[in-house]
């Protein structure tokens, strides 16, 4: 066959451009490969065969739902007046002039001045930015708090959090340089603060930045931040909660209190330092995306240390972030879930998932006692109960975990009730997951 670059290579150009020794001999290869239109078509069936199999996915907190047409309309404005179209740059802190132009900076600060009031953040005393992920907030979070308890006290903090906090909470522990203290759980998976206090106790000379856990990975427990901010209370701390997915719905739900950062009736009262929240978790935003918050006076604080550290001369201000490029699409994009209008749906999705959750839960303890479910409370859309066949893990895509039980070691699997796996999807599973039991019984 005449591949292009033999052909090239019999033309004029082709011979002229390897006589001037211009042409790096890994192009080569490049141009050897098998027809890309092809391969592309090969490709492009494959996702298209699983389109429809996505409500399926029901082991990880992803909302599968396509979000509503308003959105692709907003992401359609956007491309009209080139987001998305060349190479935008939110480098630098949101909150500052930027020194490239072509930034969604504007849209950004807009997003995280609207979460900052659904969290109940002191309207003028609000910083933030739209992070690459919930592990990207975490690690902004763990960062921030390190810092700034090193600032304070001198001394680099140990970290506190339990088993059950996401993996991402260890390696950013290890990348930070902190020797961690695991701190004993409750029977529902939730930090335990009577250990805590001991643990503090046992520490008394370092200061302690405690990752607290709104929904827990696995078990979907909540760490109780009133009575972890009693055990503090006397010790050098910071505060921050990895609220990747309940982050997202429980603002829209009666228990929003479990994750605001004020209470109504005690203002001026803070009940933590800072917090992630993924955007593409309860949200259902398309790509990968979190939310970091904390207050202006932190980021002030934090800004004032990280300053020493970091040269400003190059973005002109000190940008408060670690990463330099930062994407300006998404925080364009995620702008949209800001806004009132979105509002109704999010509100709408927040009850399906806890109400399905709870239809999940009474289904699997009357029909399938076997499998012994649990939910650890009814603010959390996660089921998890003991592992079935893999035929059924593989088809839901099953997150599952080995637990220790009554002192024995157990095979778990979870759903988590995301707004996609609705009653027609979690009917489907429930069939299927009796079919199985009566299959592995025979
Ligand atoms: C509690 C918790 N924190 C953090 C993460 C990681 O978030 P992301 O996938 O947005 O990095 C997860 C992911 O499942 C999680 O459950």
């Amino acid at each position: 066959m005449l591949t292009r670059r033999r052909f090239l290579g019999y033309s004029g150009a082709g011979m002229l451009a390897m006589a001037s020794g211009c042409r790096p001999a890994n192009l080569d290869a490049l141009q050897d490969r098998q027809d890309p239109w092809s391969a592309n078509q090969m490709l492009l069936a494959d996702k298209a065969s699983r389109i429809d199999r996505q409500k399926l996915v029901l082991g990880y907190p992803i909302n599968m739902n396509t979000p509503p047409s308003a959105f692709f309309d907003w992401r359609q404005k956007l491309i009209d007046v080139g987001i998305n179209t060349f190479a935008y740059n939110n480098v630098g802190n949101p909150f500052e002039k930027s020194p490239i132009p072509y930034n969604s900076h504007d849209f950004e600060r807009e997003t995280i001045k609207n979460f900052a009031e659904l969290f109940a953040f002191p309207q003028k005393n609000t910083w933030g930015f739209l992070s690459h992920s919930g592990t990207d907030s975490n690690m902004h979070g763990m960062y921030m708090g390190r810092t700034i308890l090193k600032g304070r006290t001198g001394v680099i903090p140990k970290a506190y959090f339990t088993v059950e906090a996401h993996y991402s909470v260890q390696i950013l522990g290890d990348l930070l340089g902190l020797e961690t203290v695991f701190v004993e759980t409750q029977p529902d998976g939730s930090m335990d603060p009577i250990d805590l206090r001991q643990k503090l106790a046992a520490n008394p000379n370092q200061p302690a930045l405690i990752v607290a856990t709104i929904g827990t990975t696995f078990k979907g427990a909540i760490d109780p931040i009133d009575h972890i901010r009693e055990a503090v209370k006397g010790h050098a701390s910071f505060l921050h909660l990895d609220a990747a997915l309940f982050g997202g719905y429980l603002p829209y739900t009666t228990h929003a209190d479990e994750i605001l950062y004020q209470l109504p009736d005690q203002p001026n009262s803070a009940r933590y330092d800072s917090i992630a929240v993924s955007c593409h978790k309860f949200f259902g935003f398309p790509s990968p995306a979190g939310l970091f918050i904390t207050t202006a006076d932190h980021f002030s604080e934090f800004n004032g240390l990280f300053g020493k550290i970091h040269n400003p001369e190059y973005i002109h201000h000190v940008p408060g972030t670690i990463t330099c490029s930062r994407d300006a699409v998404k925080p364009a994009e995620f702008y949209f879930f800001s806004q009132p209008s979105a509002s109704a749906n999010l509100t709408e999705d927040a009850h399906a998932i806890l109400q399905n959750a709870s239809y999940l839960v009474e289904q699997m303890q009357s029909r399938l006692t076997n499998l012994q479910p649990i939910r650890a409370s009814h603010l959390s859309n996660t089921v998890y109960f003991k592992k079935p066949s893999d035929k059924i893990i593989e088809k839901y895509s099953l997150a599952t975990m080995q637990l220790s039980m009554n002192q024995q070691k157990h095979d778990y699997a979870h759903v988590v009730v995301m707004p996609h796996a609705n009653r027609e999807v979690l009917s489907e599973f429930l069939a299927d997951l009796e079919h199985d039991t009566v299959t592995r019984a025979l």
